[in-house]
């Protein structure tokens, strides 16, 4: 029998609700397609820090290195914003992204039909959407050194590196265009070149990579329009590529076209190795352990895993498809909530995508 082993994080807040009802689903296909999933469960995060005084244990690493795939679900503690950098949940994810080499983020954000009612914006504008952000993760202002804080002879002066090399450029600008040729051909740079010194670097990239995929349509946007257009004529989208920080912000934007960011799954690739599979959204500790979490993210997230991570790609449709079924049935989380449905939990509404497979 085919097996694959998971390295399990269900981290903060509501990060261990949407994972047990994640793992019963993905239990549950893994039965129906004859393969097993070994899951083992490790500390990060805020929930690390509590027990190791560290947000990435050295055991949970380790164990990450060795799976076939990782499965994270939130990570944060607003009781730990307060803590030296290096002792933060974020940080934690910071350094299991840089420990993997996950260049490469993949949010794919699309449309559920039976959603249009759900978002903040007119169905008209949001219909059909299917659009990727392929955020690079592992360079720019989020690692670029120098950093820190100063004093000066007036105060204190913060400061941070925005950095690119063209090589870390090229690898993650690839990406996405293989993406693009095996869908509509069009991608979208965005970038802030007006201004940014390592914008202008990375929009030569692009037209430099450009000649050797003929067959791909390339525009180049500043950041600020993207951020609009996303809103205004979210259609015009098919594959966005852009850099650590932009992409951190325009993902969180297009989450919202769906209606909520709970619906919004990721996945963080290197050139080999394990990929790191998780939902765009955070541990919202202000419902954690209410059994209100919309689980959806999470288990689109497991879709990816099951389907780039682990070749399994009949469970993946699968499971794909028993969301939208669910959807379609009229059962929503609190978050996707209108009129004429029927509010679940975390847990039941897990149940029942487990009975539409
Ligand atoms: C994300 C998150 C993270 C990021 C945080 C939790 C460090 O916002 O994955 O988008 O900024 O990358
Ligand atoms: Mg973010």
């Amino acid at each position: 029998m085919r097996s694959h082993r998971i390295a399990l994080l269900p981290g903060d807040g509501i990060g261990p609700e949407i994972t047990a009802a994640t793992t019963k689903v993905l239990k549950a296909l893994a039965k129906k397609n004859n393969f097993e999933l070994i899951f083992e469960e490790h500390l990060m995060g805020g929930a690390a820090i509590e027990r190791t005084n560290s947000p990435l244990p050295l055991d949970t690493l380790s164990a990450c290195k060795s799976s076939d795939a990782v499965l994270m679900a939130a990570i944060g503690n607003p009781k730990f914003d307060c803590n030296p950098r290096e002792n933060r949940p974020e940080t934690g994810l910071l350094k299991l992204r840089e420990e993997l080499k996950l260049f490469a983020n993949i949010r794919p954000v699309k449309i559920f039909p039976s959603l249009l009612k759900a978002s903040s914006l007119k169905p008209e504008i949001i219909s059909g959407v299917d659009l990727i952000v392929v955020r690079e993760l592992t360079g720019g202002i989020y690692f670029g050194q120098p950093k820190g804080q100063v004093k000066t002879d007036t105060g204190v002066r913060a400061f941070n590196t925005m950095t690119y090399s063209d090589d870390e450029i090229d690898r993650i600008v690839k990406v996405a265009f293989e993406l693009a040729q095996n869908r509509s051909k069009r991608l979208c740079s965005v970038d802030k070149a007006n201004v940014l010194d390592v914008s202008q670097l990375w929009r030569d990239r692009v037209n430099l990579l450009a000649k050797n995929y003929q067959d791909v349509e390339v525009n180049h946007q500043y950041v600020d329009n993207t951020s609009m257009q996303l809103v205004r004529e979210p259609i015009q989208f098919d594959v966005i590529v852009t850099s650590n920080l932009f992409g951190d912000i325009l993902s969180d934007e297009a989450a919202m076209l769906t209606g909520s960011i709970g619906m919004l799954p990721s996945a963080s690739l290197g050139s080999n190795g394990p990929g790191l599979f998780e939902p765009v959204h955070g541990s919202a500790p202000d419902i954690a352990g209410l059994d209100k979490a919309n689980p959806i993210a999470m288990m689109l997230s497991a879709a990816m895993m099951l389907r780039i991570g682990l070749k399994e790609s009949t469970a993946a449709n699968e499971l794909e498809n028993s969301i939208e079924e669910v959807l379609r049935s009229g059962f929503r989380t609190c978050d996707l909530m209108s009129e004429g449905c029927l509010q679940l939990g975390c847990e039941a509404i897990g149940e029942e995508i487990i009975k539409a497979l």
